[in-house]
């Protein structure tokens, strides 16, 4: 009588040695166990630290910090798709399973990229309330239930970059800000105090890289582990824009 065979899992991981190296991929082969998803599997690769074939193998870099997707920070491109790599199921994805870093961001080292230009991107919007600390400001403008309903979706958004892996447009030829940056400015412009800063922020809009560049192609809005309303927030934001580029226009 034939025995069974152990399950297991068969990964290929995309690694790179520092910024400048060049890629190249890595074979595994996992004892499979129940609920196991991406970054539980790199985390037993490093516990064995060998290859399928047998080589003594280095641990495998990447981000991934909250295990359930509210960080943001494990995004990867899993079976060539974008998604958060601590939800992402064993049992859900075809084996073998490929896993590479983000393709539009600067590698750092294996899975691990620099995700900084979404924070450049959303101080150039000034995405905050802002406030004086030095004295006491006393309660601030109260938010209507409906404005609380429509803005706290927005507010989910993790910083995963997602949306801007995804997009088309979001690529060194077109400098477009993306969709997460343009999300906030939806949200701090309706927000009762940092509607002070609306008009600076629908300025930088408008130029290099700004709203213009969305082509409404929607990858956006399919890959954002939030589910944010995205496109209805480009399409609001690019109202807003539009209006004041005009009104700038009278004003001369
Ligand atoms: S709608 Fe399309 S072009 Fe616009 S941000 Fe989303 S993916 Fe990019
Ligand atoms: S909008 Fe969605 S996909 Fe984009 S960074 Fe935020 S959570 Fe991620
Ligand atoms: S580890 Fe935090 S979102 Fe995946």
């Amino acid at each position: 009588m034939a025995t069974a065979t152990a399950k297991t899992v068969q990964i290929k991981i995309k690694r790179q040695d520092a910024p400048a190296g060049n890629p190249h991929w890595e074979e595994y082969e996992l004892p499979w166990r129940a609920g196991m998803n991406v970054i539980s599997s790199l985390m037993e690769i490093a516990a064995t630290g060998q290859t399928k074939d047998g080589h003594e193998t280095s641990a495998i870099t990447y981000d991934a910090n909250c295990l359930e997707e509210v960080c943001g920070s494990c995004a990867m491109v899993i079976n060539g798709k974008v998604r958060m790599a601590c939800s992402a199921l064993i049992d859900k994805l075809d084996q073998p399973i490929t896993v590479e870093p983000l393709k539009k961001f600067p590698v750092v080292r294996d899975l691990r990229v620099d995700r900084s230009v979404l924070f450049e991107n959303l101080k150039r919007v000034k995405a905050w309330v802002p406030l004086d600390g030095t004295y006491d400001l006393g309660e601030g403008p109260r938010q209507s239930m409906t404005l609380q309903e429509e803005l706290y979706p927005i507010s989910r958004c993790i910083s995963c970059c997602s949306c801007m892996e995804a997009c088309p447009q979001f690529n060194d030829d077109t400098n477009f800000v993306g969709a997460a940056t343009i999300a906030q400015v939806k949200l701090f412009n309706s927000h009762p105090t940092g509607e002070s800063l609306k008009r600076e922020r629908l300025d930088a809009l408008m130029g290099d890289g700004g709203i213009h560049e969305c082509g409404y192609a929607q990858n956006c809005v399919e890959v954002c582990p939030k589910e944010i309303q995205l496109t209805k927030a480009i399409s609001e934001v690019s109202r807003d824009v539009m209006v004041q580029a005009v009104g700038d226009l009278f004003r001369k």
